[in-house]
């Protein structure tokens, strides 16, 4: 008798419209994603691919990167270098040499004027070309031109207080991609502020849980108590123009119950909207921006496995405030600290029933969970994408006065589309 080998490739689950298909679904019939997109290793590996090394990606702030200073960053499976040339233009490039390919750097270093080697000393400028090359030429080969070797460059920018990189030249340029964010918070003027504080933390759950939980504010009032004093649930608007992010904002941010978040002074130059209001931003994919009157906010998540994530807290400043003295900025600190804990605690819960539980997707509430549907799309839309040229950025509101300062109707569900 014959056996019949057949050897069909294996398809993952999630190349199949069938895994998207509550996702591809309008928000009034959706669910979320399939468990496996949270704890499957399979799926992040692929994620890191298909998303990560395709999309501007969240590196930290825009205040890390520094003359005679270089930053490396993990960017999906890769890792990159950042400097500031001697015009202090930004530059990136993958950390590895261009002789026989080694790790250039292991973590942040004070590098002067000079990237270099540690294998066969070869040295870069800070532009990434190559200057030297100990003892090469010793004996000369038939043809060899520094200018043919110098690092390999990929994207960089910064926007606001944030440093992003980009692996793929496909992708659409970060203006199109943060859509109208920029213009949104024009009046904060960010560029000019500057951290106060970092730090970080490992939480046991998967990066999109965490951004996830920023996006809605559905938990709010039974996962924190206090926050929902200042914040609270009726004074939640949506925030969202067209871009890769999923917005929403409050106001106003009261004071009345607790005053953490006005012990520093306000920015000058803020609108009157802005004055009064916390700006909340998920751009896609990794980083979580609070932008209030006075402070920012920042989560800059870093996913290390399907089921684990480091989450950099920073805290950004005015220039009105960078000098305040620690008593003033204090609360505000430990403010954000205490939400947090309350958050990471909810989400490695998550990430707990999503692993052990093997449940279906369940449905999206349409009044708080649209962004995770619009957020959950965007992952749909680069994990099934040939090309990221490919991917659309999502809609938004139109450009006027109620939609773009949270004044309109609270819920909006007639500004989505039914
Ligand atoms: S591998 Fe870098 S100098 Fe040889
Ligand atoms: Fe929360």
């Amino acid at each position: 008798m014959q056996i019949e080998v057949t050897s069909e490739p294996v398809r993952a689950p999630w190349t199949t419209d069938e895994f998207w298909a509550g996702t591809r679904a309008d928000l009034f019939s959706s669910t979320g994603m399939h468990p496996d997109a949270y704890t499957s290793p399979a799926f992040f590996d692929d994620e890191q691919t298909s998303v990560f090394e395709r999309a501007w990606v969240c590196v930290g702030l825009a205040a890390d990167a520094a003359p005679g200073r270089v930053l490396v960053r993990n960017v999906g499976s890769r890792s990159v270098l950042i400097s500031q040339d001697g015009d202090g233009e930004l530059r990136a490039f993958y950390n590895s040499c261009r002789h026989r390919g080694t790790e250039l750097y292991e973590c942040d270093a004070d590098v002067g004027t000079t990237l270099r080697c540690p294998y066969h000393r070869w040295g870069y400028n800070l532009d990434g070309s190559l200057k030297s090359t100990p003892r090469f030429e010793e004996v000369p080969r038939e043809s060899f031109d520094k200018a043919d070797y110098g690092l390999v460059p990929v994207r960089v920018e910064a926007w606001g207080v944030l440093l992003f990189v980009c692996l793929s030249d496909e992708t659409m340029p970060l203006l199109d991609w943060l859509g109208d964010l920029p213009e949104r918070m024009a009046s904060h003027g960010l560029e000019n502020w500057t951290p106060r504080h970092s730090q970080t933390v490992d939480i046991k759950a998967n990066w999109k849980l965490i951004s996830e939980n920023f996006q809605e504010y559905y938990h709010l009032g039974w996962v924190h108590p206090e926050l929902a004093k200042v914040s609270r649930v009726e004074d939640h608007y949506r925030f969202q123009g067209p871009g890769m992010y999923c917005g929403q904002t409050t106001t106003p941010v009261s004071g009345d119950e607790r005053d953490d978040w006005l012990t520093l002074p306000p920015a000058d130059g803020l609108d009157e909207s802005d004055a009064v209001s916390s700006r909340f931003a998920a751009i896609f994919p990794n980083v979580l921006l609070s932008v209030l009157p006075n402070h920012v906010f920042v989560l800059h998540l870093e996913p290390v496995e399907a089921g684990l994530t480091r989450e950099t807290c920073s805290w950004v400043l005015p220039p009105s405030g960078i000098d305040a003295p620690d008593e003033a900025f204090e609360p505000t600190r430990t403010f954000w600290l205490d939400v947090n804990d309350e958050d990471i605690d909810i989400v490695e819960r998550g990430q707990r029933g999503l692993t052990r539980g093997a449940v279906p997707p369940g449905p999206l509430a349409p009044r708080f969970e649209e962004p995770l549907h619009r957020f959950q799309r965007m992952l749909a839309d680069f994990m099934t994408a040939a090309s990221p040229a490919d991917v659309p950025v999502p809609g938004g509101d139109d450009g006027s006065v109620e939609s773009r300062l949270g004044a309109g109707e609270n819920p909006s569900p007639a500004l989505l589309d039914r």
